[in-house]
């Protein structure tokens, strides 16, 4: 409509902007540029449903998995936690150790693939969390492997990603049904821990035209069995 800067394309107005592929979306070229061109993609906050889930918690161990731009990471060394985080974008883990000393806080930053080239040092963490690491089918359950071997006995795996369902019914994410999961790939991937959640939860997002909608993630926490 003339006059106004409503996107014509109702995909973008949902937040759907689609590169060429999730291969080339997900490269750590992509991801540096991104970083590079855009500020604080998701802001300084932690995610809500973590700091939900992370509030009040015992200082622990934490380790944080495609940590990107820090603010999950940085959120919970502000909370007592000894954190590390990993990303494979130098540009992301620049910015993540700018808000680490910009909060005044140590946060341990790595630049490592999680699938290629990062061996999980073993039982060495009482916290795991990956959020909206969207991998691709082939490598999501190498990462969730590693995340599971990196937890401690008596530790938590703690997840939060775009559902399945979010390129349909959502709003936001990566276009890609490729690199989305559901409630059964997570049961799977994870059937090594007691899963004490896995489901569906509903963020609020506001589209470029404006209109408040539900993103569709999904949230798991499981726990490895002590001894
Ligand atoms: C959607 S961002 C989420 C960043 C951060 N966890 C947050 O919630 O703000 C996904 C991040 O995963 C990282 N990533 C994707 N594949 C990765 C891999 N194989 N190894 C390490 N990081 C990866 C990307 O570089 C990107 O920073």
């Amino acid at each position: 409509m003339a006059g106004t800067s409503r996107p014509a394309d109702p995909a973008e107005a949902r937040g759907h902007v689609r590169p060429a592929s999730y291969h080339e979306s997900g490269t750590v070229e992509a991801w540096d540029e991104r970083y590079s061109t855009r500020g604080m993609v998701w802001g300084t906050e932690p995610n809500q449903f973590l700091a939900d889930y992370a509030a009040g918690l015992t200082p622990r161990r934490v380790l944080d998995l495609g940590c990107g731009q820090g603010r999950n990471a940085v959120w919970l060394a502000t909370q007592g936690h000894r954190v590390t985080g990993i990303d494979q974008s130098p540009v992301g883990i620049e910015q993540a150790r700018r808000l680490a000393a910009d909060h005044k806080v140590e946060v341990l930053f790595h630049v490592a693939n999680v699938v290629e080239d990062w061996t999980p040092p073993s039982g060495a963490f009482d916290l795991v969390i990956l959020s909206y690491l969207q991998l691709p089918p082939h490598d999501r359950p190498v990462a969730h492997a590693k995340a599971t071997e990196a937890v401690a006995p008596g530790g938590t795996v703690w997840l939060i990603a775009h559902h399945s369902d979010n390129i349909a019914d959502g709003v936001g994410g990566p276009p890609y049904p490729e690199v989305l999961f559901d409630e059964s790939a997570l049961a799977d991937d994870f059937s090594d821990l007691d899963v004490l959640q896995n489901e569906k939860v509903y963020r609020n997002v506001e589209g470029k035209d404006g209109l408040v909608r539900a993103a569709h993630d999904i949230l798991l926490v499981a726990t490895k069995p002590d001894g």
